[in-house]
């Protein structure tokens, strides 16, 4: 898609605004290559100036994504809900909560949207509601029938005083509440997210339902929480010693009766054909945490979903020996089923990619949550994290396949460490009992412009988590007057992958030094030095773009260049 054909004009406060030449049209398959910006839209831009973000801050900057050159985004869930895991707890699955706006502004912004040449995600949470869901709220009542849609059971022991089974919350603690009639029901996150019964085929029906209303607003897919999570063993037996169900957010080897059960397939088979009922094409992502990617692979097979996260590049240390092997691994899958390989390296669960490469790297797969930790005892050094940033966002940019950039990393943005307690919002922080300071770090509102808090996030004062007090050089405004930013770099790479990645064809690795990873598509080169020492580049090769400025014959450490080398 031509997006960096869009021209745009700076306007008196540093925005954008476009002329777009080109809206959506029907072309086929264009989520195989795209590259879609994730909105938080808590975080993104608050129009309303109550320090929360919304869809009118969204709408005011979709000339700011359309120059960045994304080709979709995926918004996080946007449904009424009492936040209680940050709307993934949702209470009205065909509404918009109202700190966001109104369902009048869904459709323009989707219109918007659509003009600008952006196709729009939405975030699915089909495993749990929330409970102040009216379902819920039914069940808790004692309804019978309403209690069917989840999962209530008596407890153990003598007095039933003992959960059902040793399930975990992911979030930390049992996986189960015991109501004050003496039943259970359970949550495999917060309290606040009770698991739905797909069992029962009024959940079944329902959640056709509303993709069915979303998709005849136009939205163009959805992004699926917790894919893998909602079909669980017949008569919830326990996991037994060791294999609670807490790590479904990191890679955990063994099966588990609460996850990735071979029920959920038939699932998505009928969500398919409800998208199969709508043109242009309605697509799928599912966020699937399973042992492996054969197991991913499971996911896309041709009637259920079109993609899936590939999160290994999420957890991959900067060492380029694991990058090849994590990148050889989801394009073989990816290609087993006829897939696009679908790059993530951050997101609103995860550290900010800055923070995560500014300390010490392992020698293996990163597990996210025990990793907070050991950051919180390192110090960063966050211009080394920033330089391997940059660096690995050409190397996301130039594989084959979809890309996925989280608000923020546009920008460089670093984790927010030093939140106080107080403010923390994340349910992990409460249900660790203080041992995890959770995910709020990566959900700190954007800066914009200007010097000082809110940085032209919000016109109110305060912002719902405290932006630092040293982000005036990350704003998008500063970032746009400089020629090296960040911002300009994305800017740049997404503009250039358009014109020459994206048609590069399959990749092919350059036999190079072990702290390098090389590739070539086509007649285009990918250079990655994960190293100390600086490496030659091949002789009469062109540079067409570098993670950092005045690349000629040698590479740098922590840097990354993109070539054009026709015939070699
Ligand atoms: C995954 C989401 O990305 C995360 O933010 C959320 O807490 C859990 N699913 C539960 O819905």
């Amino acid at each position: 898609m031509g997006y960096h054909q869009t021209t745009h004009r700076v306007v008196p406060d540093g925005r954008l605004t476009l002329n777009p030449r080109r809206a959506v049209t029907s072309a086929e398959s264009w989520w195989q290559t795209a590259v879609v910006y994730q909105v938080y839209i808590r975080s993104f831009a608050d129009g309303s100036g109550d320090g929360v973000g919304d869809i009118a801050g969204l709408r005011d900057r979709l000339p700011y994504l359309a120059q960045l050159g994304v080709d979709a985004i995926w918004i996080n869930p946007w449904y009424p809900s009492p936040l209680a895991d940050g709307g993934y707890d949702v209470a009205d699955y065909r509404d918009i909560e109202p700190l966001y706006g109104t369902l009048a502004e869904a459709d323009l912004v989707i219109a918007e949207a659509h003009e600008a040449g952006i196709r729009v995600l939405l975030d699915i949470v089909p495993n749990h509601s929330s409970d102040h869901h009216q379902w819920f709220v039914a069940a808790l009542a004692g309804d019978p029938k309403a209690r069917q849609r989840y999962h209530f059971r008596p407890g153990r022991g003598p007095d039933g005083e003992q959960p059902p089974n040793d399930w975990q919350s992911v979030f930390g603690g049992p996986a189960w509440t015991r109501l004050p009639d003496g039943q259970w029901y359970l949550h495999l996150f917060a309290p606040g997210q009770p698991d739905f019964n797909w069992e029962n085929p009024e959940v079944r029906a329902e959640f056709e339902d509303v993709l069915a209303f979303w998709f005849d607003k136009g939205v163009d897919g959805f992004r699926i929480d917790v894919a893998h999570g909602l079909v669980k063993a017949d008569g919830l037996p326990d996991g037994g010693p060791g294999h609670d169900a807490a790590p479904t957010l990191v890679q955990h080897n063994e099966s588990h009766p609460a996850w990735d059960q071979d029920g959920v397939h038939e699932i998505y088979r009928g969500w398919r054909k409800v998208a199969n009922r709508y043109a242009p094409e309605r697509i799928f992502i599912a966020e699937a945490w399973v042992p492996n990617n054969e197991r991913l692979a499971r996911y896309l097979r041709p009637d259920e979903l079109q993609t899936a996260f590939q999160f290994d590049f999420l957890r991959a240390p900067w060492r380029a020996e694991i990058l090849r092997t994590v990148v050889d691994d989801a394009v073989t899958e990816a290609a087993s089923v006829g897939a696009p390989p679908t790059w993530v390296l951050s997101n609103h669960d995860v550290t900010r990619t800055v923070t995560r490469y500014a300390r010490s790297q392992p020698d293996h797969l990163i597990e996210t949550d025990w990793e907070r930790t050991r950051w919180a005892e390192e110090p960063a050094d966050y211009e080394t994290g920033l330089r391997r940033a940059r660096a690995a966002a050409l190397l996301q940019l130039a594989l084959p396949g979809t890309a996925y950039v989280y608000q923020g990393e546009e920008l460089g943005l670093e984790e927010v460490e030093d939140l106080p307690n107080d403010v923390r919002e994340d349910p992990i922080w409460e249900q660790s009992g203080h041992t995890d300071v959770g995910r709020d770090g990566c959900r700190v509102p954007l800066p914009w412009s200007g010097d000082a808090a809110p940085y032209g996030f919000s016109t109110g004062a305060t912002t719902w988590l405290p932006q630092p007090s040293n982000w005036g050089s990350r704003t998008a405004a500063a970032q746009d007057l400089d020629p090296d930013s960040t911002l300009n770099l994305y800017r740049r790479a997404l503009s250039v992958r358009a014109a020459t990645w994206v048609d590069a064809g399959e990749l092919e690795w350059i036999e190079t030094a072990p702290e390098v990873a090389a590739f070539r598509r086509g007649d285009a080169q990918c250079w990655v030095n994960t190293g100390t020492a600086p490496v030659n580049l091949p002789v009469g090769a062109e540079v067409m773009l570098a993670s950092v400025a005045g690349i000629s014959t040698t590479l740098p450490s922590d840097a990354t260049a993109w070539l054009s080398a026709p015939g070699s």
